[in-house]
């Protein structure tokens, strides 16, 4: 690579050798004077154990140099280097939001096919270290995701409680309601909240439905949560995966802004397609 081809690194290697020259005639000048130099100049009255100063004029030099300093560092700011030229993290940035941007407007009308193949993906990659291959959370290491957020779980959530994802309103309690109440309010939730839509017991959705005024006042009347409150029930994946969750073997991180909106729901997708 030729140095001078890039006209930044000319500039500097200009600059630098400006400096060393200035350097040297300024110390040769200074040690100069104080080999030859006898003082002239007028006394300051002060004297300290026989030590005197002179009474010197601000050297012009040394006012313009600051004056210049302080316009050049408005200027440096304002239309200079850092605020508008080039920087490769400026350009990894634009690069980023450029692909971030295709991924988007490739996907923005994936089919349930495609979401899932997707998730399926995101899942070997972000989630299977913790959660298994198969995704049956490795023996309790983590949450068996192929049964996790469906019918069943969604029983035993009522009857056993929940805690570890810190939302506002902390840990929902235990021992809601008795056994069968609690089927039927999961067969409600998942006939018309979950992403399934679907229950093995549609007999039970009304009376379930009945039910559910237990669950109001945390989930809210729509199930969505009271804006951040408690889980959202229509969207309990992307809940976990904003949240993060404590466990009993450790934490699992929150995935807000490590995920796009496509991938989480690719990954509603995914779980919701286990059985
Ligand atoms: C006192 C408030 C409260 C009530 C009442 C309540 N919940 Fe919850 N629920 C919460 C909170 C808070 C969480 C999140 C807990 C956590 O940190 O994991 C939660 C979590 C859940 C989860 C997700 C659990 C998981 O593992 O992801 C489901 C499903 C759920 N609730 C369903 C219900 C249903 C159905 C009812 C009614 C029977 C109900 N909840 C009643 C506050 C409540
Ligand atoms: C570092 C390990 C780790 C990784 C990586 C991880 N998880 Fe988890 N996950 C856990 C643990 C631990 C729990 C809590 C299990 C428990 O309740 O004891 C959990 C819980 C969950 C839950 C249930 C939350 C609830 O409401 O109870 C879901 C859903 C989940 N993970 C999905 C995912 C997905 C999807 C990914 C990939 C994007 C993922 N996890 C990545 C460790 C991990």
């Amino acid at each position: 690579m030729n140095w001078l081809d890039d006209s930044v690194n000319a500039l500097s290697l200009l600059g630098a050798v400006v400096i060393i020259i200035l350097t040297v005639l300024v110390v040769g000048k200074y040690v100069k004077q104080i080999k030859d130099d006898r003082a002239t100049g007028e006394l300051a009255p002060d004297n300290w154990d026989g030590i005197g100063e002179y009474k010197n004029e601000l050297p012009v030099g040394w006012a313009l140099a600051f004056l210049g300093t302080c316009v050049w560092a408005v200027w440096y700011w304002v239309a200079g280097y850092p605020v508008w030229a080039y920087s490769q993290i400026g350009e990894w940035n634009e690069e980023v939001a450029a692909h971030n941007a295709k991924f988007e407007s490739t996907w923005s009308n994936a089919n349930k096919d495609t979401l899932k193949a997707m998730g399926e993906s995101v899942y070997l990659v972000q989630c299977a270290p913790c959660h298994g291959e198969t995704a049956d959370g490795m023996n309790g290491k983590a949450q068996n995701l192929n049964t996790w957020g469906k019918e069943e779980h969604i029983a035993s959530t009522i009857i056993h409680g929940a805690k570890g994802m810190n939302y506002p309103l902390g840990e929902m309690p235990a021992n809601l309601l008795d056994a069968e109440s609690a089927k039927a309010v999961a067969a409600y939730v998942m006939a018309e909240m979950s992403p399934n839509k679907k229950t093995k017991y549609p007999e039970l959705v009304e009376t379930g439905k009945s039910l559910y005024a237990t669950c109001a006042g945390c989930h809210g009347e729509d199930g969505k949560g009271m804006g951040g409150m408690a889980p959202d029930l229509h969207a309990l994946v992307q809940g976990a995966l904003n949240q993060g969750k404590k466990g009993n073997i450790g934490i699992m991180p929150s995935f807000k802004g490590r995920l796009s909106d496509i991938q989480m729901n690719a990954l509603n997708e995914y779980i919701y397609s286990l059985q």
